[in-house]
């Protein structure tokens, strides 16, 4: 069974609540869930791997760790998935980066696929896959069943809210991917939206409706 590991942190609940908060303007929304994932990041990435090398300090040389070639990737799953990825570009600048086109279809609750355009070698690399809303599960399933055929292998997950639904389907189709979110939530309701929940993430980055 794959590990849930929900970030407790004050920070992180002090953020979530404006997230959380339906009078908090998409400008700030945006602004407060790129520095959200900041602190998600330090425990998402703490599995990756380094390797060992020198440096040359103004003082004398030393051996030093650096991320390896290739670098570890993060894939979005578009639209609200970028949400996350931005603030993790922020702390892992040589990150590649994918986008994985899904949109749940509002009446059966299912996500279709738009797009997919994926970093080069990426069997090779480590792999962060973000979307803040783990739902019904269908999208992230979707979207790691489509990095499986492209032969990713190691692999995390990170949403910002979770319901235990779709921990439950997540944890039963990819026992072997280790989740990582900033809050498991009640439950969803009848839409299939997390309760309580923000919303659609999407709609809150991007002032759509
Ligand atoms: C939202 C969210 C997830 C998905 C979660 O995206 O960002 O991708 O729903 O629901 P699930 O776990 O039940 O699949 P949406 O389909 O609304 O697309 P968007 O990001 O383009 O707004
Ligand atoms: N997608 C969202 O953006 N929000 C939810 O609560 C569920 C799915």
């Amino acid at each position: 069974m794959s590990t849930l590991t929900v970030i407790d942190h004050p920070l992180v609940k002090h953020k979530l609540t404006i997230l959380r908060d339906v009078a908090t303007p998409f400008p700030t929304f945006r602004r407060v869930l790129r520095e959200t994932t900041w602190l998600l990041a330090y425990e998402t990435t703490r599995h990756l791997r380094v390797e060992s090398g020198t440096v040359e300090t103004p003082l004398e040389e030393m051996t030093a760790h650096s991320l390896p070639n290739p670098a570890p990737c993060l894939i979005s799953i578009l639209r609200a998935g970028n949400g996350l990825v931005d603030g993790l570009m922020d702390v892992m600048p040589e990150a590649a980066v994918g986008h994985l086109g899904l949109v749940r279809n509002p009446k059966t609750l299912l996500p279709e696929e738009y797009y997919c355009k994926l970093p080069s070698e990426i069997e090779k690399r480590q792999v962060i896959l973000a979307d803040p809303m783990l739902a019904t599960g269908g999208s992230t399933i979707a979207a790691i069943d489509r990095l499986r055929e492209k032969g990713v292998r190691n692999l995390v997950f990170l949403s910002l809210l979770a319901a235990p639904e779709g921990v439950e389907a997540l944890q039963s189709a990819h026992p072997d991917v280790p989740i990582f979110t900033g809050a498991l939530d009640r439950e969803l309701n009848e839409k299939g939206y997390i309760l309580p929940g923000l919303g659609d993430a999407g709609d809150r980055i991007y002032g759509t409706e």
